[in-house]
Protein backbone atom coordinates (compact mmCIF):
# COMPACT_ATOMS: atom_id res chain seq x y z
CA UNK A 1 0.00 0.00 0.00
CA UNK A 2 0.87 3.89 -0.87
CA UNK A 3 2.34 5.14 2.22
CA UNK A 4 0.19 9.11 2.81
CA UNK A 5 3.92 10.19 2.21
CA UNK A 6 3.65 9.11 -1.59
CA UNK A 7 -0.56 9.31 -2.24
CA UNK A 8 0.38 13.29 -1.59
CA UNK A 9 3.54 13.56 -3.73
CA UNK A 10 1.06 12.10 -6.74
CA UNK A 11 -1.48 14.65 -5.77
CA UNK A 12 1.16 17.37 -5.80
CA UNK A 13 1.96 16.40 -9.06
CA UNK A 14 -1.19 16.31 -10.41
CA UNK A 15 -1.97 19.24 -8.79
CA UNK A 16 0.97 21.33 -10.39
CA UNK A 17 0.67 20.40 -13.88
CA UNK A 18 -3.30 21.48 -13.71
CA UNK A 19 -4.32 23.60 -16.27
CA UNK A 20 -8.31 24.02 -16.73
CA UNK A 21 -9.41 25.20 -20.23
CA UNK A 22 -12.55 26.44 -18.45
CA UNK A 23 -14.48 27.43 -15.86
CA UNK A 24 -16.43 23.49 -15.83
CA UNK A 25 -12.95 22.28 -15.33
CA UNK A 26 -11.87 24.84 -12.45
CA UNK A 27 -15.17 23.33 -10.75
CA UNK A 28 -14.57 19.24 -11.43
CA UNK A 29 -10.59 20.88 -9.83
CA UNK A 30 -12.23 22.21 -7.19
CA UNK A 31 -14.64 19.24 -6.53
CA UNK A 32 -11.92 16.74 -6.96
CA UNK A 33 -9.77 18.31 -3.99
CA UNK A 34 -11.03 21.03 -2.08
CA UNK A 35 -15.28 19.33 -1.60
CA UNK A 36 -16.82 18.65 1.17
CA UNK A 37 -15.55 14.92 0.20
CA UNK A 38 -12.65 15.77 -1.52
CA UNK A 39 -8.87 14.49 -1.45
CA UNK A 40 -7.49 16.97 1.35
CA UNK A 41 -10.51 15.97 3.27
CA UNK A 42 -10.23 13.00 3.04
CA UNK A 43 -6.16 12.29 3.62
CA UNK A 44 -6.90 15.17 6.46
CA UNK A 45 -8.99 12.04 7.72
CA UNK A 46 -6.02 9.59 7.17
CA UNK A 47 -4.55 11.32 10.15
CA UNK A 48 -5.99 9.32 12.79
CA UNK A 49 -4.03 6.18 11.71
CA UNK A 50 -0.23 7.93 11.90
CA UNK A 51 1.35 6.65 14.83
CA UNK A 52 1.81 9.15 17.24
CA UNK A 53 5.80 9.96 16.66
CA UNK A 54 4.90 10.26 13.10
CA UNK A 55 1.95 13.20 13.48
CA UNK A 56 3.70 16.28 13.45
CA UNK A 57 5.98 15.63 10.58
CA UNK A 58 2.63 14.20 8.55
CA UNK A 59 0.45 17.00 10.16
CA UNK A 60 3.10 19.19 8.50
CA UNK A 61 2.68 17.62 5.18
CA UNK A 62 -0.64 17.49 5.18
CA UNK A 63 -1.10 21.55 5.68
CA UNK A 64 1.61 22.14 3.12
CA UNK A 65 -0.60 20.29 0.87
CA UNK A 66 -3.57 21.50 1.44
CA UNK A 67 -2.47 25.71 0.95
CA UNK A 68 -0.58 23.76 -2.72
CA UNK A 69 -3.99 22.84 -3.58
CA UNK A 70 -5.61 25.95 -2.22
CA UNK A 71 -3.58 28.36 -4.13
CA UNK A 72 -4.05 26.93 -7.26
CA UNK A 73 -7.53 26.64 -7.28
CA UNK A 74 -7.25 30.46 -6.04
CA UNK A 75 -5.26 31.17 -8.85
CA UNK A 76 -6.66 30.25 -11.67
CA UNK A 77 -9.98 31.00 -10.39
CA UNK A 78 -8.82 34.94 -10.54
CA UNK A 79 -7.70 34.16 -14.32
CA UNK A 80 -11.13 32.63 -15.11
CA UNK A 81 -12.84 35.82 -13.01
CA UNK A 82 -11.05 38.25 -15.47
CA UNK A 83 -11.68 36.78 -18.47
CA UNK A 84 -15.33 36.59 -17.76
CA UNK A 85 -15.33 40.43 -16.88
CA UNK A 86 -15.51 42.42 -20.36
CA UNK A 87 -13.38 45.53 -19.61
CA UNK A 88 -10.47 42.83 -19.22
CA UNK A 89 -10.21 42.63 -22.70
CA UNK A 90 -10.29 46.27 -23.08
CA UNK A 91 -6.96 48.37 -23.74
CA UNK A 92 -6.96 50.95 -20.98
CA UNK A 93 -3.98 52.54 -22.68
CA UNK A 94 -5.85 54.06 -25.42
CA UNK A 95 -6.96 57.81 -25.31
CA UNK A 96 -10.77 58.30 -24.15
CA UNK A 97 -13.30 59.53 -26.56
CA UNK A 98 -13.26 63.57 -27.09
CA UNK A 99 -16.44 64.95 -25.61
CA UNK A 100 -17.03 67.89 -27.46
CA UNK A 101 -17.16 71.29 -25.64
CA UNK A 102 -19.97 73.10 -25.37
CA UNK A 103 -20.63 76.93 -25.38
CA UNK A 104 -22.61 79.55 -23.59
CA UNK A 105 -24.67 81.84 -25.40
CA UNK A 106 -22.74 85.05 -25.95
CA UNK A 107 -26.33 86.53 -24.79
CA UNK A 108 -25.91 84.70 -21.49
CA UNK A 109 -22.10 85.80 -21.20
CA UNK A 110 -23.00 89.56 -21.71
CA UNK A 111 -25.22 88.80 -18.82
CA UNK A 112 -23.77 87.27 -16.15
CA UNK A 113 -20.89 90.16 -16.79
CA UNK A 114 -23.83 93.14 -16.91
CA UNK A 115 -25.06 91.75 -13.65
CA UNK A 116 -21.44 90.73 -12.04
CA UNK A 117 -20.48 94.28 -12.23
CA UNK A 118 -23.47 95.50 -10.33
CA UNK A 119 -23.23 93.02 -7.72
CA UNK A 120 -19.82 94.25 -6.51
CA UNK A 121 -21.52 97.50 -6.55
CA UNK A 122 -24.37 96.26 -4.12
CA UNK A 123 -27.12 95.40 -6.30
CA UNK A 124 -28.86 91.70 -6.05
CA UNK A 125 -30.63 90.20 -8.72
CA UNK A 126 -34.19 90.82 -9.34
CA UNK A 127 -36.72 88.53 -11.47
CA UNK A 128 -40.13 88.67 -12.45
CA UNK A 129 -43.23 87.22 -14.75
CA UNK A 130 -42.88 87.56 -18.56
CA UNK A 131 -46.32 87.99 -18.62
CA UNK A 132 -47.00 91.03 -16.71
CA UNK A 133 -50.31 92.70 -15.35
CA UNK A 134 -51.04 96.46 -17.18
CA UNK A 135 -50.04 98.00 -13.54
CA UNK A 136 -46.59 96.54 -13.29
CA UNK A 137 -45.50 97.00 -17.17
CA UNK A 138 -47.29 100.02 -17.37
CA UNK A 139 -50.09 102.36 -15.30
CA UNK A 140 -47.64 102.14 -11.88
CA UNK A 141 -44.84 103.32 -13.76
CA UNK A 142 -46.42 106.51 -14.70
CA UNK A 143 -47.90 105.74 -17.69
CA UNK A 144 -51.84 105.65 -17.32
CA UNK A 145 -54.11 104.17 -20.06
CA UNK A 146 -54.30 106.51 -23.24
CA UNK A 147 -50.44 107.72 -22.23
CA UNK A 148 -49.20 108.32 -25.25
CA UNK A 149 -46.24 107.29 -24.24
CA UNK A 150 -47.28 103.41 -24.48
CA UNK A 151 -46.90 104.06 -28.15
CA UNK A 152 -42.90 104.01 -27.24
CA UNK A 153 -43.48 100.13 -27.17
CA UNK A 154 -45.40 97.96 -29.24
CA UNK A 155 -47.10 95.74 -26.73
CA UNK A 156 -47.87 92.47 -27.32
CA UNK A 157 -51.50 91.37 -25.38
CA UNK A 158 -52.76 88.38 -23.96
CA UNK A 159 -55.88 87.87 -26.08
CA UNK A 160 -57.99 85.99 -23.13
CA UNK A 161 -57.34 88.83 -20.91
CA UNK A 162 -56.59 92.07 -21.84
CA UNK A 163 -55.14 93.43 -18.80
CA UNK A 164 -52.21 91.00 -19.61
CA UNK A 165 -49.09 91.72 -21.43
CA UNK A 166 -46.03 90.12 -22.63
CA UNK A 167 -43.72 92.67 -20.58
CA UNK A 168 -42.44 95.65 -22.73
CA UNK A 169 -39.66 96.10 -20.39
CA UNK A 170 -38.12 94.70 -17.01
CA UNK A 171 -39.65 97.97 -15.66
CA UNK A 172 -41.75 95.88 -14.45
CA UNK A 173 -39.48 94.01 -11.89
CA UNK A 174 -38.77 97.59 -10.58
CA UNK A 175 -42.55 97.96 -9.82
CA UNK A 176 -42.77 94.51 -8.48
CA UNK A 177 -39.46 95.55 -6.28
CA UNK A 178 -40.88 98.75 -4.92
CA UNK A 179 -44.42 96.69 -4.10
CA UNK A 180 -42.86 94.42 -1.68
CA UNK A 181 -39.62 95.31 -0.54
CA UNK A 182 -38.48 97.20 2.55
CA UNK A 183 -36.40 100.63 1.23
CA UNK A 184 -33.48 101.17 0.56
CA UNK A 185 -33.59 99.04 -2.44
CA UNK A 186 -30.69 98.07 -4.99
CA UNK A 187 -31.40 95.78 -7.92
CA UNK A 188 -30.29 94.48 -11.33
CA UNK A 189 -33.61 93.31 -13.43
CA UNK A 190 -31.88 90.87 -16.08
CA UNK A 191 -34.60 89.50 -18.48
CA UNK A 192 -36.28 88.69 -21.69
CA UNK A 193 -39.00 91.07 -23.09
CA UNK A 194 -41.44 91.34 -26.10
CA UNK A 195 -42.56 93.83 -28.53
CA UNK A 196 -44.21 93.81 -31.98
CA UNK A 197 -41.91 94.44 -34.06
CA UNK A 198 -41.04 92.69 -37.73
CA UNK A 199 -38.01 91.00 -37.14
CA UNK A 200 -34.99 91.82 -39.20
CA UNK A 201 -31.46 92.55 -38.50
CA UNK A 202 -32.31 95.22 -36.40
CA UNK A 203 -35.15 94.08 -34.65
CA UNK A 204 -37.01 91.54 -32.96
CA UNK A 205 -40.04 90.47 -31.28
CA UNK A 206 -38.03 89.36 -28.17
CA UNK A 207 -34.89 90.64 -26.92
CA UNK A 208 -33.03 91.11 -23.66
CA UNK A 209 -32.74 93.58 -20.85
CA UNK A 210 -30.49 94.53 -17.56
CA UNK A 211 -32.36 97.01 -15.80
CA UNK A 212 -31.09 98.71 -12.57
CA UNK A 213 -33.23 100.56 -9.85
CA UNK A 214 -31.26 102.32 -7.08
CA UNK A 215 -33.67 104.27 -4.11
CA UNK A 216 -32.62 105.25 -0.49
CA UNK A 217 -32.46 109.43 0.90
CA UNK A 218 -30.06 111.40 -1.25
CA UNK A 219 -29.60 109.59 -3.98
CA UNK A 220 -28.25 112.15 -7.42
CA UNK A 221 -27.81 112.08 -10.55
CA UNK A 222 -24.04 112.26 -9.46
CA UNK A 223 -24.35 109.14 -8.14
CA UNK A 224 -25.81 107.80 -11.10
CA UNK A 225 -23.63 108.86 -13.50
CA UNK A 226 -20.67 107.69 -10.90
CA UNK A 227 -21.95 103.85 -11.26
CA UNK A 228 -22.25 104.05 -14.49
CA UNK A 229 -18.77 105.37 -15.45
CA UNK A 230 -17.98 102.54 -13.09
CA UNK A 231 -20.20 99.99 -15.67
CA UNK A 232 -18.71 101.58 -18.44
CA UNK A 233 -15.40 101.09 -17.41
CA UNK A 234 -15.60 97.37 -16.36
CA UNK A 235 -17.58 96.31 -19.37
CA UNK A 236 -15.49 97.91 -22.20
CA UNK A 237 -12.01 99.06 -20.35
CA UNK A 238 -10.06 101.97 -19.54
CA UNK A 239 -10.02 105.12 -21.72
CA UNK A 240 -13.92 104.51 -22.70
CA UNK A 241 -15.62 107.91 -23.11
CA UNK A 242 -18.80 108.08 -22.09
CA UNK A 243 -21.57 111.12 -22.87
CA UNK A 244 -24.75 111.64 -21.48
CA UNK A 245 -27.77 113.36 -24.01
CA UNK A 246 -31.07 114.37 -22.77
CA UNK A 247 -33.84 112.16 -23.66
CA UNK A 248 -37.35 111.05 -22.39
CA UNK A 249 -38.66 108.32 -20.53
CA UNK A 250 -42.39 108.64 -18.79
CA UNK A 251 -40.87 106.87 -15.11
CA UNK A 252 -37.92 108.80 -14.70
CA UNK A 253 -37.47 112.53 -14.75
CA UNK A 254 -35.02 114.30 -16.01
CA UNK A 255 -34.06 111.19 -18.15
CA UNK A 256 -30.87 110.63 -20.50
CA UNK A 257 -29.67 108.35 -23.08
CA UNK A 258 -26.02 107.26 -22.40
CA UNK A 259 -23.37 106.77 -25.35
CA UNK A 260 -20.38 105.64 -25.11
CA UNK A 261 -17.09 105.71 -27.15
CA UNK A 262 -17.28 103.12 -30.49
CA UNK A 263 -14.75 100.66 -28.97
CA UNK A 264 -14.79 99.39 -32.54
CA UNK A 265 -13.29 102.22 -34.15
CA UNK A 266 -12.15 104.42 -31.20
CA UNK A 267 -13.97 107.13 -32.33
CA UNK A 268 -12.48 107.86 -35.81
CA UNK A 269 -16.11 106.10 -37.39
CA UNK A 270 -17.03 102.91 -38.71
CA UNK A 271 -20.12 100.86 -39.27
CA UNK A 272 -20.57 100.28 -36.06
CA UNK A 273 -21.07 103.79 -34.99
CA UNK A 274 -22.54 104.72 -37.99
CA UNK A 275 -19.29 107.32 -38.59
CA UNK A 276 -20.44 108.75 -35.68
CA UNK A 277 -17.80 107.65 -32.90
CA UNK A 278 -20.35 107.16 -30.26
CA UNK A 279 -22.26 104.49 -29.63
CA UNK A 280 -25.79 104.74 -27.87
CA UNK A 281 -26.30 101.57 -24.88
CA UNK A 282 -28.89 102.76 -21.98
CA UNK A 283 -31.65 104.82 -21.03
CA UNK A 284 -31.45 106.44 -17.11
CA UNK A 285 -33.00 108.43 -15.26
CA UNK A 286 -34.42 109.91 -11.89
CA UNK A 287 -37.11 107.67 -10.71
CA UNK A 288 -40.31 110.01 -11.28
CA UNK A 289 -42.06 111.26 -8.46
CA UNK A 290 -45.13 109.89 -9.43
CA UNK A 291 -43.76 106.43 -9.72
CA UNK A 292 -42.38 106.96 -5.70
CA UNK A 293 -46.04 108.25 -4.92
CA UNK A 294 -48.00 105.03 -6.87
CA UNK A 295 -45.73 102.38 -4.31
CA UNK A 296 -45.96 104.95 -1.36
CA UNK A 297 -42.84 106.45 -1.20
CA UNK A 298 -42.84 109.91 -0.30
CA UNK A 299 -40.37 112.03 -2.84
CA UNK A 300 -39.92 114.42 -0.52
CA UNK A 301 -37.57 111.95 1.69
CA UNK A 302 -36.68 109.33 -1.25
CA UNK A 303 -35.15 109.84 -4.58
CA UNK A 304 -34.12 107.19 -6.91
CA UNK A 305 -31.98 106.77 -10.77
CA UNK A 306 -33.30 103.85 -12.89
CA UNK A 307 -31.41 102.50 -15.92
CA UNK A 308 -31.84 100.01 -18.68
CA UNK A 309 -29.65 98.44 -21.01
CA UNK A 310 -30.65 95.58 -23.75
CA UNK A 311 -28.56 93.11 -23.49
CA UNK A 312 -28.15 92.10 -27.32
CA UNK A 313 -26.70 95.77 -27.81
CA UNK A 314 -24.08 95.40 -25.51
CA UNK A 315 -23.48 91.87 -27.04
CA UNK A 316 -23.02 92.93 -30.71
CA UNK A 317 -20.81 95.73 -29.54
CA UNK A 318 -18.21 93.54 -27.48
CA UNK A 319 -18.23 90.93 -30.80
CA UNK A 320 -19.66 92.48 -33.44
CA UNK A 321 -22.59 90.58 -33.97
CA UNK A 322 -24.34 92.80 -36.66
CA UNK A 323 -27.80 90.43 -37.25
CA UNK A 324 -30.16 90.40 -34.33
CA UNK A 325 -31.96 87.01 -36.02
CA UNK A 326 -28.45 85.26 -35.12
CA UNK A 327 -29.05 85.29 -31.19
CA UNK A 328 -32.02 83.06 -31.63
CA UNK A 329 -31.52 81.02 -34.81
CA UNK A 330 -28.98 78.45 -32.70
CA UNK A 331 -26.99 77.94 -35.73
CA UNK A 332 -23.73 76.05 -34.16
CA UNK A 333 -21.65 77.42 -36.45
CA UNK A 334 -22.54 80.85 -34.75
CA UNK A 335 -22.57 79.51 -31.46
CA UNK A 336 -18.81 77.90 -31.27
CA UNK A 337 -17.22 81.01 -32.41
CA UNK A 338 -18.31 82.12 -28.74
CA UNK A 339 -16.28 78.85 -27.20
CA UNK A 340 -14.38 79.11 -24.21
CA UNK A 341 -15.32 83.04 -23.59
N1 LIG B 1 -37.43 100.77 -19.60
C1 LIG B 1 -36.71 101.52 -20.60
C2 LIG B 1 -36.81 100.81 -21.93
O1 LIG B 1 -37.16 99.67 -21.98
C3 LIG B 1 -35.28 101.71 -20.24
C4 LIG B 1 -35.11 102.58 -19.03
C5 LIG B 1 -35.05 102.00 -17.78
C6 LIG B 1 -35.00 103.96 -19.14
C7 LIG B 1 -34.89 102.78 -16.65
C8 LIG B 1 -34.83 104.73 -18.03
C9 LIG B 1 -34.77 104.16 -16.81
O2 LIG B 1 -36.50 101.34 -22.95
Amino acid sequence: MLTLKEQIAGYEQEINTFSPSGAADLEAFRIKFLGAKGIVKMIFGEMKNVPVDQKKEAGQLLNAFKVLAESRFEQFKSLEDSVDKKESREDLSLPGTPLPMGTRHPLRVTEQKIVSIFEKLGFSVATGPEIEDDWHNFTSLNMPENHTARDMQDTFYVQTNPDWVLRTHTSSVQARILETQQLPVRVICPGRVYRNETISARAHCFFHQCEGLYVDKNVSFADLKQTLYYFVTEMFGEGTKVRFRPSYFPFTEPSAEMDISCTVCGGKGCNLCKHTGWVEILGCGMVHPNMLRNFGIDPEVYSGFAFGMGVERITQIRYQVNDLRLYSQNDVRFLRQFQGI
